[in-house]
Parts: C-alpha cells; structure tokens; sequence
C-alpha cells in the first residue's frame, strides 16, 4: 500500500473507548474511514447518537449492521482494504463472523482482531484471564488458517486508562493509593493516542504484515512504586501505600464469581507478575517506536502533567 494511494479502513467497534481514538487517528493521517456499528434505535443512548454525528462531520462513513448480518458485512467489507477491530472483550469470539466474511470478500489487504492488551501467546494468566486470552488467541489461529494477511498488536497498557485507575487524579481528598503486590514489577503505560496513531500506522505498513508489533516505548516503562512517587513529585503530596498482597488476589480470582474475576487477574499478571516486560523481543517481533522514530510519542511523564492540569472524568466500572 503506498502512501500516495491511501488505504480504505474499516473498524469495528469504532465507538467505544479505544476505537474512537483509532477513528480520529484514521482521518488524520488521512485514510478514508468506516465504521461498522450497530443499529441506533429509538432507545439508543444520546451519547452514541453524538458520536454518529461527530464521525458523520469528520467525513467518517457509518454502517449500521449487526455482525451475525453476513451479506451486509461483505459487502461493506468490498469497499474499504484494511480491517480493525477494536471491539470489547465480550464479542471477541464473535469476530469470527468478520474471519468468515473476509474470506468470502476476498480484497482485504490486512486484519487486525481486537487485541490491544499483553502478546497473549506468550503470556500464562490465573485462570479467568487466561480464559479471556485463549478466546483471543482462537481468533489469531482462526485468521492464520483463513490466510488472512494480519497483524497482531499488543499495545499493554492504556495509560489513560491505568493511570485513571491507580492513581484517580480527579480525586483530590484522596491519601492513599493502592499498590498490587510489591509495586516493584515493571509495566508500560502507553498513551492511547499513541496507541490508535501507531496502530493504523501498522495496519498499512508492508513490513508489519503476518507479523506481532508490540508497543515497548522506552519512556513509559516504569513500577507502580515509581509511578505513584512521580505522582507526588508532580502534586507536591505524599500518598500512603496501601499494598494488596499478590496471594489476595489469587484468591479474589478463585471466589470472586464471572466476570468479576477476571480484573483481579489481570491486575495479577501485570502488577504482581509483570507479565508485560518478562519476555525478550524475539528476532521476528516489531516494536513501535522503533518502526517509526519521528512518531513523538507521549510519555507517561507528559501525561502526568496534563493529568495535573486536567483530571480525567473517575475510571469506568471495568476494574
Ligand atoms: N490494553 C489495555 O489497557 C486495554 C484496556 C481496555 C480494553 N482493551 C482491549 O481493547 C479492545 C477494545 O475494548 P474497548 O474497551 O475499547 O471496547 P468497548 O468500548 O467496550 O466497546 C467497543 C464497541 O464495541 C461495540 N459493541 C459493544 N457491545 C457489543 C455487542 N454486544 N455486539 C457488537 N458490538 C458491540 C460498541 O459499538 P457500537 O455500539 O457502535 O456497535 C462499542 O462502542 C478489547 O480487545 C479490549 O480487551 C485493552
């Protein structure tokens, strides 16, 4: 695909949370931009209603349709060359009506299922997470036998996301913050506009085809311990630790009933375990930020600062 000839990008999933920041990324680097959706009905939330307008603006194509709607999905799919799916954990196995009408379409240049987390093949979680992981890896291996041509995205964290968890910025009584297991374990915190603006930039890339990217940025590599005494360099505060040990958390996964099971095991993997950073790049991996070295990603240092300025709205349910 070259530059001059800018790919047509469909996405799934392109009004929630990590796929509105890939549709902006889409139609600003300049790729005319789909978004398959599901109906608005009558009851559908004012937000949403919104946001198709938003899109509409932007000069964004929308498609209502449901996925199990199999003529529609292929025809919508013979008008655009990339896929990306960025739709939520829940409908993950669900992707595989998107596989079936791939094949059928026969012209997509490159798919990328929804991922956007830890490089699940490589990555052993307790059991609820690991759960969600093989549901993940079903699509990979479902794409493989098509001969779909893919790229698998791991992109860790969203710092946005995380950061609005760990520290909740936009409260300013708070003086404790929670601290899974030592907090000595390393994550990567990356910004979600980063993440969307690199991943389209891998969905049309001829080096990334048949191939995993993983979103490894030097400068947002960094422990929760080291996270929360930035917070407070920033702030000029100082936070009391509250630790929830590594074992309470097995065990919150082994009681807790589905799904709320699933978050304590997530938090295991990442803060306890350190699942994000404890495997080598392999020869065959790519990394972002070495793939493309004029992006001027976010770090988490400049995302402290604008949190400092401007709190996010509290965290969402999910954790
Ligand atoms: N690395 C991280 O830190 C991190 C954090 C969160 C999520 N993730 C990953 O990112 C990916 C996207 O997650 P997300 O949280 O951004 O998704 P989300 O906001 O929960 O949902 C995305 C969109 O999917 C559509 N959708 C919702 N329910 C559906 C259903 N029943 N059937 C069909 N479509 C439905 C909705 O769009 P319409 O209403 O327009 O159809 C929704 O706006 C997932 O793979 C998730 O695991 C990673």
């Amino acid at each position: 695909m070259e530059d001059s000839v800018r790919s047509k990008i469909l996405i799934f999933g392109g009004t929630g949370y990590i796929g509105k920041y890939m549709v902006k990324a889409s139609i600003k680097l300049g790729h005319e931009t789909f978004v398959y959706t599901r109906p608005l009905t009558p009851q559908s939330n004012q937000n949403k209603v919104n946001l198709h307008k938003e899109f509409q603006s932007m000069g964004v194509t929308i498609v209502q349709g449901e996925l199990e709607e199999h003529e529609k999905l292929v025809d919508t799919l013979r008008r655009v060359d990339v896929v990306i799916s960025a739709l939520p954990f829940p409908q993950v196995p669900d992707q595989i009506h998107i596989v079936e009408a791939i094949k059928v379409a026969g012209n997509i240049k490159r798919f990328l299922p929804s991922e956007f987390g830890v490089e699940e093949d490589r990555v052993k979680g307790l059991p609820p997470f690991e759960a969600c992981l093989e549901k993940k890896r079903k699509i990979r291996r479902a794409v493989e036998e098509a001969g779909i041509p893919y790229t698998y995205v791991s992109a860790n964290c969203f710092a946005a996301y995380f950061v609005n968890y760990l520290l909740r910025p936009h409260d300013q009584d708070r003086e404790d913050i929670v601290v899974y297991g030592s907090g000595e374990a390393k994550v990567l915190l990356n910004y979600e506009e980063d993440v969307a603006e690199y991943t389209i930039k891998v969905a049309n890339d001829p080096r990334t085809c048949n191939r995993i990217v993983i979103y490894r940025m030097p400068k947002n590599i960094l422990s929760q311990l080291e996270l929360i005494s930035l917070w407070e360099k920033k702030t000029g505060r100082n936070f009391k630790r509250i630790h929830v040990p590594g074992e309470e958390l097995v065990k919150l996964s082994e009681t807790l009933p589905h799904p709320d099971n699933v978050p304590v095991s997530v938090l295991h993997s990442i803060f306890v375990k350190g699942v994000l950073l404890n495997f080598e790049l392999r020869e065959n991996d790519l990394e972002a930020s070495c793939l493309y070295p004029d992006h001027d990603y976010t770090t988490i240092d400049q995302l402290l600062d604008v949190f400092l300025v401007n709190p996010p709205k509290p965290a969402s349910a999910a954790f």
